[in-house]
C-alpha cells in the first residue's frame, strides 16, 4: 500500500500530540503576554525584533550566529537576556518582572529542540534540524521508519520508540512524538509494536 505522508499528517486522528515544542503553539503565547508592547508590528517594534512576523523570526532571528541558536539555548542571546538580573541594561522584558522559570525552561527546550516555528509546516531546513535535534529519543527504538495502520485504516510512517502503559510511542519525520493506544492499532501494527518492544 502506498501512503501519502502529507495526507496522512493532515488527517492523522489517532494518538495525542507528544512533547515536541514549537513557536506558534508554545512560545508565541508567552511573547504575546510579555513582549508584545515592544516587539510586535501591531504595537511597537524595538530592537528590530517583531515576534508576530514569523518569517522574519525564522529567517533573521534564528540561526547559528543569531539571537536564537537552534540546539544551543545556552549561547542564545535571546535566553541570556531573560536570565539577567532585572536591573541590568540588557535584561528582558524591559522594565518588567522576569519570566517565570517554567516559561524560560520552555523557551530553552524550544531552542534546544531546533527552534521550529510551526511543526505542521516546516521548511526543509527546519525538518532537517528537527530530525537532528529530536533528543534522546532518536537513539532508542527502531532505526527505520515503518508504516503504522490504525483500526480505521489510516496510516502513518513513523519510527517505533517504545511501548508503555498500553501505548506505543512513535516518532514522526517532523520530530513530533505520538502516543498511540495499542488497542487503536490494526492487528498487524499491534503485532509490529509488540515484536519491536521485545514482548
Ligand atoms: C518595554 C519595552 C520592551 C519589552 C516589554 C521587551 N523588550 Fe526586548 N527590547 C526592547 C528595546 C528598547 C530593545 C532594543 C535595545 C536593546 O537591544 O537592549 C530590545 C531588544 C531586545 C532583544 C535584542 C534584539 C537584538 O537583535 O539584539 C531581544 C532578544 C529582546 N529584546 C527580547 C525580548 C523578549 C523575549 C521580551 C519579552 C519577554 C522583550 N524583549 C520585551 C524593549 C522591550
Amino acid at each position: 500500500m502506498r501512503i501519502s505522508f502529507s495526507f496522512v499528517l493532515a488527517s492523522f486522528v489517532f494518538g495525542t500530540i507528544g512533547s515536541a515544542v514549537d513557536y506558534k503553539q508554545d512560545i508565541l503565547p508567552i511573547m504575546k503576554e510579555r513582549c508584545w508592547e515592544c516587539h510586535a508590528n501591531e504595537k511597537k517594534v524595538k530592537g528590530n525584533l517583531a515576534f508576530d512576523d514569523f518569517d522574519e523570526v525564522r529567517d533573521y532571528q534564528i540561526g547559528k550566529y543569531n539571537i536564537i541558536r537552534p540546539g544551543n539555548a545556552a549561547e542564545s542571546n535571546f535566553v541570556e537576556r531573560l536570565l539577567l538580573e532585572p536591573g541590568e541594561t540588557d535584561f528582558m522584558p524591559r522594565k518588567a518582572d522576569p519570566l517565570a522559570k517554567k516559561e524560560i525552561e520552555l523557551i530553552q527546550k524550544w531552542i534546544d529542540s531546533g527552534a521550529i516555528i510551526d511543526r505542521e509546516k516546516m521548511t526543509e531546513d527546519e525538518a532537517e534540524r528537527a530530525k537532528e535535534m529530536s533528543g534522546d529519543s532518536a537513539s532508542e527504538g527502531s532505526p527505520e521508519y515503518l508504516i503504522w495502520i490504525n483500526k480505521k485504516g489510516k496510516g502513518i510512517e513513523a519510527r517505533f520508540l517504545s511501548v508503555a502503559d498500553g501505548k506505543v510511542k512513535l516518532l514522526l519525520k517532523n520530530g513530533k512524538q505520538y502516543d498511540v493506544p495499542l488497542t487503536s492499532l490494526s492487528g498487524a501494527s499491534m503485532e509490529q509494536a509488540k515484536k519491536l518492544s521485545g514482548d
